[in-house]
């Protein structure tokens, strides 16, 4: 290895003593202050490991352990929250929603146990989503929105064979179980859209109207305004929970979909079920 260190006449600098085919190298070295930014985050990084858990198997000097604070502050803020958590599931959601201490409490938590439980089908405010989910922030309720109603719903849920006492119904399968031809479908599916003046076959919609009130009304209503009983929707106003077309309508008559929740009772505990009962009523107006 031939190594000739030797003064660059141009720069003034050393060079390595590298040569390849007449090209020299010079040795240029790293600025100062670069080297000692360097050696002080090694420092830094020795400091760090010795101070904290950084090897496995090592606590650190500082004993400080992120994982245990925080399941410190979880246990302290459970025991802080406990009186009133117990106080939560004693009462009923009537009495926590004329408390004001007990109401704010329940308006804070139901919000973060419903991001958690509830958002993923209803929506991060409870604004519902396409394909059935309902909107839990207008006033249109399908099963009733008084609190006891909404804490019904919640605890038992619907159509989820999870409680005997969930919410349950089912809309007969007109087409395909032949209840109804597709001639006499087509007719009803106009009947429900002359329900909100959307018609386009008057004459259709005409015979539409008999069908509706022998196949449809015990349900749905003369109107179609509804029946919380069965938890038939209303088809006369603008929310639809599965499309307002009439490609749409004439699908759900012809082969009814059936919207399922589970049950929370199981789930949730009672004040956090009552906490939500109170979240989700002050999302709508009371009705
Ligand atoms: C897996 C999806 C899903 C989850 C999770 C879910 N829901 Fe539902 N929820 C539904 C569906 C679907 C309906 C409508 C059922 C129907 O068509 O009757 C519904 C209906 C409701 C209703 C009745 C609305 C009305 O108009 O009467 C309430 C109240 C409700 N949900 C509250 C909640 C709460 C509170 C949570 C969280 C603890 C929750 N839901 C979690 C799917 C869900
Ligand atoms: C046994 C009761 C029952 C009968 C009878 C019934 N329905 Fe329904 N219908 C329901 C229920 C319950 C739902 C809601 C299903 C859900 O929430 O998932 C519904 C939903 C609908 C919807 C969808 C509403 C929306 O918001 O998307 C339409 C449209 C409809 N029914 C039309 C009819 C027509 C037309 C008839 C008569 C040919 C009829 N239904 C008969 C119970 C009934």
């Amino acid at each position: 290895m031939p190594t000739k260190i030797e003064k660059d006449t141009l720069s003034g600098q050393d060079t390595t003593g590298h040569e390849w085919d007449g090209l020299k190298e010079l040795n240029t070295p790293l600025p100062k202050w670069w080297l000692w930014t360097f050696y002080a985050c090694i420092a830094w990084g020795v400091a760090w490991v010795i101070i904290y858990p950084s090897i496995p198997g090592w606590r650190g000097t500082s004993g400080w352990i992120a994982r245990e604070a925080i399941v410190e502050e979880v246990r302290a803020a459970t025991e802080r929250n406990a009186p009133m958590m117990a106080r939560l599931r004693e009462a009923t959601p009537a009495q926590i929603a004329a408390n004001d201490e007990m109401r704010a409490f329940a308006l804070a938590g139901g919000r973060v146990a419903f991001a958690n439980n509830c958002a993923a089908c209803h929506g991060a405010g409870g604004q519902g989503a396409a394909g059935g989910f309902p909107s839990l922030a207008d006033d249109d309720w399908i099963w009733g929105g008084s609190l006891e109603e909404i804490q019904h719903t919640i605890r038992h849920g619907i159509r989820a064979n999870e409680s005997d006492d969930q919410r349950q119904s089912q809309m007969p399968r007109f087409g395909a179980d032949n209840l109804l031809t597709a001639a006499q479908i087509n007719d009803v599916a106009e009947h429900v859209l002359s329900l909100t003046n959307r018609a386009t076959d008057q004459a259709a919609a005409g015979r539409g109207a008999a069908l509706f009130a022998e196949q449809c009304a015990s349900c749905h209503g003369e109107r179609g305004e509804g029946n919380r009983e069965f938890g038939a929707p209303r088809l006369n106003d603008q929310i639809w929970l599965y499309g307002a077309s009439k490609p749409e309508i004439v699908a759900m008559i012809r082969n009814p979909r059936a919207g399922v929740m589970p049950s929370w009772q199981g789930r949730l505990d009672a004040a956090t079920v009552n906490m939500l009962t109170v979240y989700v009523q002050s999302l709508g107006r009371t009705n």
